[in-house]
């Protein structure tokens, strides 16, 4: 089931990736300004490993602070859409899958946006796991994500606690993952992982988080 709403998820915004920016973000440059401050708050600095990056509003900004950036996404088209929005020289885009995809490089920071309410509660300890390898010594991972607050967005599918249905502007439905970020509770479970975790919220609609392995 879990594989399944995987490659849904995938599939949706593979098929998204030409309307994403208007329909998640709405006035995008407006939204662009509230990346840029975010950005500035967290401070990527050095070696940055973007996971799940989209489109690349927030791969542009990460790469005003990196040295380099390595952004991944499984959705060939929203890499096509990234590659053509952000030129920078210090930035290299992948095609490929969270789950399986391994690196020989080490990062001082990892960055999600928008990502981790996509993990399944079943693969949240492994993605957590996932993430200690390719993290340099001292390294941290940053995420912004939507907060339990605001759940109410959504229509989950009866009986399902984290798969909700989503369509596209055609109509076309899909079935993807969302845990919405419950800021205690969640910063209560990375420390069972053994990550110690600050979560700010930044508005009602968003949380970003800053986790490092804990001592
Ligand atoms: C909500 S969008 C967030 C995009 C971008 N980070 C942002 O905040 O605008 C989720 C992204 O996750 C990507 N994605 C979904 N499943 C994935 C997987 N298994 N591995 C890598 N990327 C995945 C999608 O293609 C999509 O670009």
């Amino acid at each position: 089931m879990t594989h399944e709403i995987l490659a849904d998820q995938v599939d949706y915004y593979r098929c998204r990736a030409g309307e994403y920016d208007v329909t998640a973000y709405g006035d995008v440059a407006a939204f662009r300004a509230r990346i840029a401050r975010l950005v500035a708050i967290m401070r990527p600095a050095g070696r940055v490993l973007e996971m799940a990056c989209g489109t690349g509003l927030w791969t542009e900004a990460l790469a005003g602070w990196a040295d380099t950036v390595v952004a991944i996404d499984a959705a060939p088209e929203m890499v096509a859409t990234a590659r053509g929005r952000v030129r920078s020289g210090n930035v290299r885009f992948e095609v490929a899958d969270v789950f399986s995809w391994t690196t020989e490089h080490r990062f001082d920071v990892i960055f999600f946006a928008a990502w981790l309410s996509h993990v399944p509660m079943s693969r949240l300890e492994q993605f957590w796991q996932m993430l200690r390898r390719p993290l340099a010594e001292g390294g941290r991972v940053l995420f912004v994500d939507e907060p339990i607050d605001v759940r109410e967005k959504e229509a989950y599918v009866p009986g399902m606690d984290e798969i909700v249905e989503r369509r596209l502007n055609d109509g076309r439905a899909f079935r993807v993952v969302k845990n919405f970020i419950d800021p205690e509770a969640f910063r209560a479970r990375l420390l069972e992982l053994g990550w110690a975790c600050e979560i700010r919220r930044d508005g009602i609609d968003l949380v970003y988080g800053e986790a490092r392995l804990a001592s």
